[in-house]
């Protein structure tokens, strides 16, 4: 498991392992890691001949200053849980050296950049656009894997990948949940602990919001899902849309997609949680 911090020798590695044939796997992280993130890791160890992972809390995509100041920064327990799944390289940036000059790049990803995450954030996937644009030119991966908890995240990444007409293979996996239910993430660790328990609501709403599908219209159902989740005084819904899963619209009635997914953002005290269901 090497550790490099520097854009020039990580490329000078990777570049070597592409030159004798090797497949690249590569996990981008903004660090703070838990079971979703090794569970990538895992995956690109089995489909690939090396692994790369990055940590690096990308400044370009916090529209909130606070947000990114209380980000979770914990490198030597990540480097500890990395050192289990034995990575081969792990890429550890400064921001000096990643932006050396503000990146003014402009990205159009047109109506899905515009809805849910990106409606409620702005500039927000621009910023994650400018990051994974310049990870993928450093690192050149074959395949790369982002996990389904980012389902926006996800589409906007395959589809800036075709704009750039770069050849990686972009692979989404699957949201890994704690035993209660609760979609992991980094910023789990931020809630108290009342928070915490309260929070398993969101996941146990999108369950019980599938098997409501033969009952209720989706307007129905959306109304449903932000009652009940309101109704706990812990949690404030930000936003909860049901869409295609491949367009990302927003659909009116069942017939309008075969493929559905509830998308919620719930406000957690200051913690903002985002999780999805396949309806
Ligand atoms: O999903 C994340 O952790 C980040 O958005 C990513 C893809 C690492 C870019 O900073």
């Amino acid at each position: 498991m090497q550790i490099v911090k520097l854009i020039a020798e990580t490329q000078s590695i990777i570049g070597k392992y592409k030159a004798n044939g090797k497949r690249v796997g590569f996990i981008p992280t903004m660090g703070a890691l838990h079971k979703g993130h090794l569970s990538l890791v895992a995956q690109s160890k089995k489909e690939n001949d090396i692994t790369v992972v990055s940590i690096f809390v990308n400044p370009t995509q916090f529209n909130n200053h606070n947000d990114l100041k209380t980000y979770p920064r914990l490198i030597d327990r990540d480097l500890e849980l990395l050192s289990e799944y034995e990575p081969d390289l792990i890429f550890i940036p400064e921001v000096e050296e990643v932006y050396p000059e503000p990146d003014t790049r402009t990205f159009d990803f047109g109506y899905i950049e515009n809805i849910m995450e990106g409606k409620s954030r702005p500039g927000h996937f621009n910023g994650v656009a400018q990051v994974v644009s310049k990870l993928f030119s450093y690192i050149n991966p074959d395949n790369a894997y982002f996990g389904q908890k980012d389902f926006q995240q996800v589409a906007v990444i395959k589809q800036m990948t075709k704009d750039l007409d770069v050849n990686i293979n972009i692979v989404a996996c699957p949201i890994i949940r704690e035993v209660d239910g609760l979609a992991m993430s980094s910023r789990n660790m931020l809630l108290s602990e009342a928070e915490r328990k309260n929070a398993t609501k969101i996941s146990e709403t999108l369950v019980k919001a599938c098997n409501l599908v033969p009952d209720f219209n989706v307007s129905q159902l959306k109304d449903w899902v932000i009652n009940e989740i309101n109704n706990n005084t812990y949690l404030e819904v930000e936003y909860f849309e049901i869409v295609d899963d491949t367009t990302l619209k927003s659909i009116e009635k069942w017939e309008d997609s075969k493929n559905r997914v509830a998308c919620i953002t719930v406000q957690v005290g200051k913690v903002r949680l985002i999780d999805n269901i396949s309806l």
